[in-house]
């Protein structure tokens, strides 16, 4: 995770505008603040957001669906493990949502899981699991070429492709923004 992040950053130029899309708890969103970078996490959750301000992030409440950020203002995007989330009819235009984020040259570097389903999966993240109630989130596995076509046709050229397994099979993309449709 640490050499993809610092791969993303060494294509981007000092003090970038970078948007962290569903940054969760803001472990990466710091990361990016630290290193001189005008970074913003986007999360619908407000413990979470909580929880990246904390962490020394900026932040804005908003659906990475539609993130409510200025189109064409953005060095790079981020978002790791949150693609994910997106009911699979809306990957496309959220896709394209994030190309009209980006300047020209712009990068984007995402991360999510590779599979072939969708629907609630139990979350797997407390102390006490399995928890007294049920915790579940609604998951979507890509096909990786099938993704990937999904990213050119928003707008993007591929610069970099890799897998990893951690839990489950991670599929990291890196892309530059090409042309506004
Ligand atoms: C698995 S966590 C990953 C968090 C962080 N990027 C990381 O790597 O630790 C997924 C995050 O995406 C957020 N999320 C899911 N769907 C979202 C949506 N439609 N809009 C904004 N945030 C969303 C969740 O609230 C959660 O914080």
């Amino acid at each position: 995770m640490a050499a993809w992040r610092s791969g993303f950053l060494d294509l981007l130029p000092a003090a970038a505008l970078i948007a962290d899309l569903g940054c969760g708890p803001g472990r990466d969103l710091a990361v990016f603040t630290h290193a001189g970078m005008a970074a913003v996490g986007i999360d619908l959750s407000e413990q979470m957001l909580r929880l990246a301000q904390a962490a020394g992030g900026r932040t804005a409440a908003g659906d990475i669906r539609r993130p409510p950020l200025k189109p064409a203002a953005f060095h790079g995007l981020w978002s790791n493990a949150a693609l994910l989330h997106v009911p699979r009819p809306e990957v496309a235009s959220t896709l394209r949502a994030w190309r009209s984020l980006l300047r020209n040259g712009g990068v984007l570097s995402l991360s999510t899981s590779l599979g072939d389903s969708e629907g609630w999966e139990a979350a797997p993240y407390r102390g006490d699991y399995p928890p007294p109630v049920p915790l579940r989130r609604w998951f979507v596995h890509h096909d990786r070429d099938d993704l990937l076509n999904i990213i050119e046709q928003a707008g993007f050229a591929l610069l970099a492709v890799q897998e990893e397994q951690r839990r489950m099979t991670w599929l990291q993309v890196r892309a530059v923004a090409t042309w506004i449709q």
